[in-house]
């Protein structure tokens, strides 16, 4: 069956069949290739494309710039305070101005309802480029790059160790449930993820035969992992948020550090965060130490690198 993503958005990996994900993760390999190869086909030559940013960004914002550039698209880029949109103009008034101009919306903000706002009035395709709740471009290249390490990601074990509630555990979850991995969370009782994803998870994992655990004990948690992941342990717009410092203090068990990576019993395991990593505020190593982040098994810059071949393939797949 070919695959014809065009005139899709791409909101959430829930909305993606594995088919459709397996694609994606194919055009961005061939797309790495091409780029190494210095082959630039200029796919989305003519195309307009707005990036808008309510919130800071360094991968996701230059690689959607750079994808532009590479493949002959201009991006525009739209700051917070650079546009009306939720001050003195409404989402779907905005979303139809913006989508009479341009080609394809980016956007990163805080609601995931804004995001599918947008691709409802807009009339284009709307990418998520983080929200509070999703970060499905995210995934793509971690899959990629565990795919580069070690060979096809179904069955592969990804353990995420931390806030497992937050909005890059939820979509590596929608994921590996989809492509059929075993994906286990780590992470106190209260920062597990939701009754609401894991229903759903239970129900894609019989049809493709995921499995999802769920663990407090970090060690236990990492037994036989093929990749280990974790995020910051506070996320951007939860600064100033009641219960951070507990939070904090309850998540120290759950750093990755050298007798944690150790742990898998195997010597292939590989770590992975999405960036931005804190190693330390100062007085306390945060969510990973520096010895394992600048570890031969950390392969975080890889993965920062292939946001722009994967979120090249999206933009690709859906506007051509
Ligand atoms: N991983 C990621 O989304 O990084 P940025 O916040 O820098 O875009
Ligand atoms: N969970 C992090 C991811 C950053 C890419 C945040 O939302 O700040």
């Amino acid at each position: 069956m070919p695959t014809n993503l065009k005139g899709r958005s791409f909101l959430t990996l829930k909305d993606y069949s594995p088919f459709e994900i397996r694609y994606l993760l194919d055009l961005s390999r061939d797309l790495k290739n091409l780029k190494r190869a210095g082959v630039y086909p200029k796919r989305l030559a003519n195309k307009n494309i707005a990036l808008i940013f309510e919130k800071a960004s360094t991968r996701t914002r230059c690689a959607f710039t750079v994808a532009c550039h590479d493949e002959g698209a201009h991006p525009e880029f739209l700051g917070k305070n650079d546009i009306q949109m939720g001050k003195k103009e409404s989402i779907p008034d905005t979303a139809r101005v913006l989508g009479r101009m341009f080609d394809g919306i980016e956007f990163r903000g805080f609601d995931q309802r804004v995001v599918e706002e947008l691709a409802k009035w807009s009339g284009v395709p709307v990418w998520n480029g983080l929200t509070d709740e999703d970060h499905p471009t995210q995934v793509l290249a971690d899959f990629l790059t565990i795919e580069e390490n070690l060979g096809n990601i179904k069955g592969k074990k990804l353990v995420y160790i931390g806030d497992g509630r937050n909005n890059v555990s939820n979509a590596l979850l929608i994921g590996a449930m989809k492509m059929g991995m075993h994906y286990t969370v780590a992470a106190p009782e209260v920062l597990l993820p939701t009754r609401e994803l894991r229903d759903w998870a239970a129900k894609v994992a019989k049809e493709t035969g995921a499995v999802l655990e769920l663990e407090t004990d970090p060690h236990k948690a990492v037994k036989n992992a093929h990749a280990i992941y974790t995020d910051v342990w506070v996320s951007m717009g939860e600064e100033d948020k009641p219960g951070i410092k507990e939070r904090i203090e309850s998540l120290r068990p759950y750093q990755v550090n050298s007798a944690l990576m150790a742990s898998t019993g195997r010597s292939d395991t590989i770590f992975l965060h999405c960036l931005p990593a804190h190693h330390t505020n100062g007085v306390h190593d945060m969510e990973v130490t520096e010895d394992v982040i600048e570890s031969p098994a950390s392969k975080v810059f890889d993965e920062a690198e292939n946001r722009l071949h994967t979120i090249k393939a999206v933009m690709i797949a859906t506007l051509t």
